[in-house]
C-alpha cells in the first residue's frame, strides 16, 4: 500500500505521517516513511535548491521536483512496495499539482503528465489531504522556506488547489480536518485507511 500525505505548509502532515507509521508498525507491518522533496541523496540536494536556492521559473521548479520524485520512486518507493512494505510519503505528486500546476498556473494536466512520465505512472493508493485555513497554518511557528516567504497569495491558491484536486480524484484523496488535536486526527486517518484496505 502506498499512502501519501498532502496539505498546505504547516498543516501537520509530517506529524500525522509519523503517527500513522507508529500505528501500522504496532500492527506488525513493515513501514517505510519518507518525504519529498528528499528521500534520496539527489532529492536532498534538490530540496536545498528549491527551498533555499535562487529564484527560478515555474517550469524549472516543477522539473526539479519531478527529478527528485523520479529518483525517489526508482530508488526507494518501488523497491519497498515490491517487497510488500507500506510506503508513507510526506508529500508526493499532488504537491506538484497544487503548487506548480495550480499555485504557479502551469496547469494540472501538464504537471500531471510530466509526473506520470517520470514515475512510470505510480499513483498513491490513498492520499490523505489535511485541510487547515491558510491563516491558521501561517500562524503556526517555524522557519519559512522560499515558497512560504512568497506569502498569502501562493498559499491561498495552493489551499484552494488542493480542494479542487480532492474533487477531481475522489477515489484516491481523503479529506481530513486538520484543526483538531493530533491524536484525534490520527485516529480518524487510521480508521479511514482500514475502511479502504
Ligand atoms: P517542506 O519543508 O517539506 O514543507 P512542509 O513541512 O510544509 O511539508 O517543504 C516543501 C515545500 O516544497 C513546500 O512549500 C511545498 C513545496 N513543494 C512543491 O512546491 N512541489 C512539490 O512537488 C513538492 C514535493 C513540494
Amino acid at each position: 500500500m502506498f499512502v501519501t500525505f498532502e496539505g498546505a505548509d504547516r498543516s501537520g502532515k509530517s506529524t500525522q505521517a509519523q503517527l500513522l507509521r507508529d500505528a501500522l508498525e504496532a500492527e506488525g507491518r513493515e513501514v517505510v516513511l519518507t518525504r519529498e522533496p528528499g528521500g534520496t541523496e539527489l532529492g536532498e540536494r534538490v530540496r536545498a535548491l528549491v527551498l533555499d536556492g535562487p529564484q527560478m521559473g515555474a517550469w524549472a521548479e516543477a522539473a526539479l521536483f519531478a527529478a527528485s520524485r523520479a529518483e525517489h520512486v526508482e530508488e526507494v518507493i518501488r523497491p519497498a512496495l515490491d517487497r510488500g512494505a507500506v510506503v508513507i510519503c510526506d508529500r508526493y505528486l499532488d504537491s506538484s499539482l497544487a503548487y506548480q500546476g495550480i499555485g504557479r498556473g502551469l496547469g494540472v494536466d501538464a504537471v500531471l503528465d510530466l509526473n506520470l512520465q517520470v514515475t512510470g505512472g505510480l499513483l498513491p493508493d490513498v492520499t490523505v489531504l489535511l485541510v487547515l485555513e491558510p491563516e491558521v497554518a501561517a500562524a503556526r511557528a517555524g522557519r519559512p522556506d522560499r515558497l512560504e516567504r512568497e506569502g498569502a497569495g501562493l498559499q491561498g491558491r495552493v489551499a484552494e488547489g488542493y480542494l479542487e484536486l480532492a474533487e477531481r480524484f475522489p477515489e484516491r484523496i481523503v479529506v481530513v480536518d486538520a484543526a483538531r488535536p493530533p491524536e484525534e486526527i490520527a485516529e480518524e486517518i487510521h480508521d479511514r485507511l482500514r475502511q479502504r484496505s
